[in-house]
């Protein structure tokens, strides 16, 4: 019988830090969407498993992506959040780079001849995107996003995505671990009893999750008649989900904060663009996304408790959360 993973590593700081050196460092991170960045300049700045990184479009029209980590004295050479800029200068003292990521001038610092060459430059990350969507990743080693995505996008393109277009962003802050979130989209097993709306558009008989070898996990299930919600619902290790209906899908970027808050970016699009619809949808999703995080906060609490010792999984209905935490044991030691 497979067991859950133990208790310690949705509580412990340090398991939380261990994460961070291994999941966060060396997996492509969904970070934002392409559209974000689609003009020169155009950049998003964001925490990411307590890395603060930038991701801008360069004036040749490449992509950069950095640690947003001055390495005078680790100011930020952007402010959190979305904009635009023409140059990169820190903000704390007015370091200036290039778009390289070079130092350009160390503003009135005396001599800075001896700068070593740490000093001199940003700390560039890699940066990828496919499907809209921009990964990065913190190690320098390691395979393509191409390849690690797998089997991944012949998947989606089967459901033709570029279709839809974006309409409308929601985020949600819950006082739950980032797995304690994972681990409840990964399985169906709790549909009937927590969200009684979308198991009447479901027909639940029709569920299914399968587990391939190369990092996503796929659940399917058929709609009841009328209803608009079946569809495609896809996880990719470790922090992407996109939910995929007929006439919209919605893009899941899972953030941790820290040990015990998880930030989850919803990104909305549809084939339609009237705001009834759109309204409609996302009223739709709240109701199941409260519904979810209801339960993963008190699932929390549970784990918080001291009281539980890590339960069985279920082989019909629990096996991508089985998957899914295997994968943390062997990459998370
Ligand atoms: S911390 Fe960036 S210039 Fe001082
Ligand atoms: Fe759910």
């Amino acid at each position: 019988m497979t067991v859950a993973l133990d208790v310690a590593r949705y509580r412990d700081p340090s398991w939380y830090e261990r994460e961070r050196a291994t999941v966060w460092s060396d997996e492509w991170l969904m970070f934002c969407a392409e559209s974000e960045v689609a003009t020169t300049g155009a950049y998003v700045s964001a925490d990411m498993a307590g890395f603060p990184l930038v991701v801008a479009r360069r004036p040749d029209g490449g992509l950069v992506a950095f640690v947003n980590v001055c390495p005078h004295r680790a100011g930020p050479i952007l402010w959190p959040g979305e904009g635009t800029t023409g140059n990169l200068v820190c903000r704390y003292h007015g370091w200036a780079f290039d778009w390289r990521g070079e130092l350009v001038s160390a503003r009135d610092f005396g001599d800075s001849a001896d700068l070593c060459p740490d000093s001199r430059s940003l700390r560039l990350i890699d940066v990828d995107t496919w499907s809209g969507m921009v990964f990065v990743r913190l190690s320098p080693a390691g395979p393509s996003l191409e390849h690690s995505l797998g089997g991944l996008p012949a998947v989606v393109a089967r459901h033709s995505v570029d279709r839809f277009r974006f309409v409308r962003r929601m985020t949600r802050t819950l006082a739950c671990n980032w797995k304690t979130y994972v681990d409840n989209y990964l399985e169906g097993y709790h549909v009937q009893l927590i969200h009684p709306s979308l198991s009447r558009a479901l027909d639940m008989r029709t569920y299914r999750v399968s587990v391939p070898e190369d990092g996503y996990c796929h659940h399917t299930c058929d709609t009841t008649e009328g209803s608009p919600s079946g569809g495609a619902w896809l996880f990719r290790y470790p922090n992407l989900a996109l939910n995929i209906y007929a006439d919209g899908m919605n893009v899941e970027r899972i953030i941790p904060v820290d040990v015990d808050t998880t930030r989850v970016v919803y990104d909305y699009y549809s084939t339609s663009d009237d705001p009834t619809l759109i309204d409609g949808m996302l009223e739709m999703s709240n109701v199941v996304l409260d519904e979810d995080q209801r339960m993963c906060e008190q699932v929390q609490r549970g784990i918080d408790s001291g009281s539980y010792r890590p339960g069985p999984l279920s082989d019909k209905h629990e096996i991508a959360v089985a998957w899914f935490q295997d994968r943390l044991r062997n990459e998370v030691r």
